[in-house]
């Protein structure tokens, strides 16, 4: 696993586009209507002016929608030994894209995977069968590759919480050797009432990492967001995370090494925990925009240095009244700014 550091800016995600082909429930990432769409030219602009920048990850909505622009990025960080990643729902895939994206130097292809049947991702996604079969076939063949590595990522929440071990199995004999467990990160499409208790959190990851299959690594993202140190949450948790180095939680890097380009050129720290746009690379370099925006100052520290909020603000927000915390109910978040046509 690579290690990032602190304190420099290290990874930016980059949402090429937000157009999707997909409309998930509980995204808050796709067709956002901003209309530009960042060339390979203007991602080169910016990354020329990052000297630390190590990684790079595609992330839209679906960017593989824009796939030469991807490809032109893929081969520009691969040319400045930056390594490169792409997550995809895997239903727009071929042979013919994988030797392009493989003779590009792409180093990872990360797939969102939910279900394990055709059936039932139909009926959740509300799109035809023939769609699973695609994300199969994307999966083995990024598996197959001999120089990309193939995660799936899996979203804790509502609809697979009852079939978490399920589904790791399921990766697990498709040959992902990285299963990555994405917390749910609260959102207005989805509805915040469906957001589950920690209690049910805690109870589906207690079972999931209980029946890890031995071949294939599990690896919490957003776990912090839920469960702060100390609590008793995590007194529960913490023995299974150390009993197995399969398991491994990742420390969040939002805003602290990592930032979000969006493909109208704003910045936010986190494109769905946390969407503040604090600058527009079309009007300031983006490091200038990481050394003195304010708001990215306040939330390093409360989020990194002083650990006094969770960054989705669902539950915890910078200014939240002690009454607000009390009452404890849902703040709506707004969905990411959308400026510039
Ligand atoms: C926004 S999608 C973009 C990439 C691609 N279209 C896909 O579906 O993988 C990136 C990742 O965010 C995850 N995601 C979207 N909405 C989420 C939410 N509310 N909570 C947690 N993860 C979410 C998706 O499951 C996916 O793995
Ligand atoms: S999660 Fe991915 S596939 Fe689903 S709507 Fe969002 S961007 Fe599209």
């Amino acid at each position: 696993m690579q290690q990032l550091g602190a304190g420099n800016l290290r990874a930016i995600e980059i949402g090429v586009t937000s157009r999707c082909n997909f409309r998930c429930s509980y995204c808050g990432a796709y067709d956002l209507l901003e209309r530009k769409i960042l060339s390979v030219d203007d991602v080169a602009s910016v990354i020329d002016t990052l000297p630390d920048l190590e990684r790079v990850k595609l992330s839209g909505g679906e960017v593989l929608l824009e796939f030469e622009i991807c490809e032109g990025i893929i081969k520009l960080c691969t040319e400045r030994g930056i390594s490169t990643q792409i997550n995809s729902n895997g239903t727009l895939l071929n042979e013919e894209k994988f030797d392009r994206l493989e003779a590009a130097g792409l180093d990872v292809l990360h797939f969102s995977l939910n279900h394990t049947d055709a059936q039932s991702h139909s009926a959740f996604y509300k799109v035809t069968e023939k769609m699973f079969p695609k994300i199969v076939y994307s999966v083995q063949r990024a598996v197959e590759s001999p120089t990309i590595d193939a995660v799936v990522e899996t979203i804790l929440f509502n609809e697979t919480e009852k079939r978490m071990t399920e589904v790791h199995r399921f990766a697990a004999d498709l040959g992902v050797r990285k299963h990555e467990i994405q917390m749910e990160i609260p959102s207005l499409h989805q509805g915040y009432e469906n957001t589950m208790t920690r209690d049910a959190l805690a109870d589906a990851i207690v079972d999931l990492v209980s029946h890890r299959d031995p071949r294939t690594e599990l690896y919490f993202s957003c776990l912090s967001a839920y469960f702060h140190a100390g609590t008793e949450h995590w007194k529960r948790l913490q023995p299974y995370f150390s009993a197995d180095p399969g398991v491994i939680y990742s420390s969040c890097i939002e805003g602290k090494a990592q930032l979000h380009l969006h493909s109208n050129g704003d910045v936010m720290i986190c494109e769905l925990g946390n969407p503040d746009v604090i600058g527009n690379v079309f009007e300031t370099d983006m490091l200038s925009i990481y050394n003195t925006s304010d708001r990215l100052k306040a939330f390093v520290h409360s989020k990194h240095d002083e650990g006094s909020f969770s960054c989705f603000r669902h539950f915890d927000f910078p200014g939240q009244t002690e009454a607000q915390k009390a009452e404890g109910g849902p703040t709506l978040l707004p969905l990411p700014t959308v400026r510039g046509k």
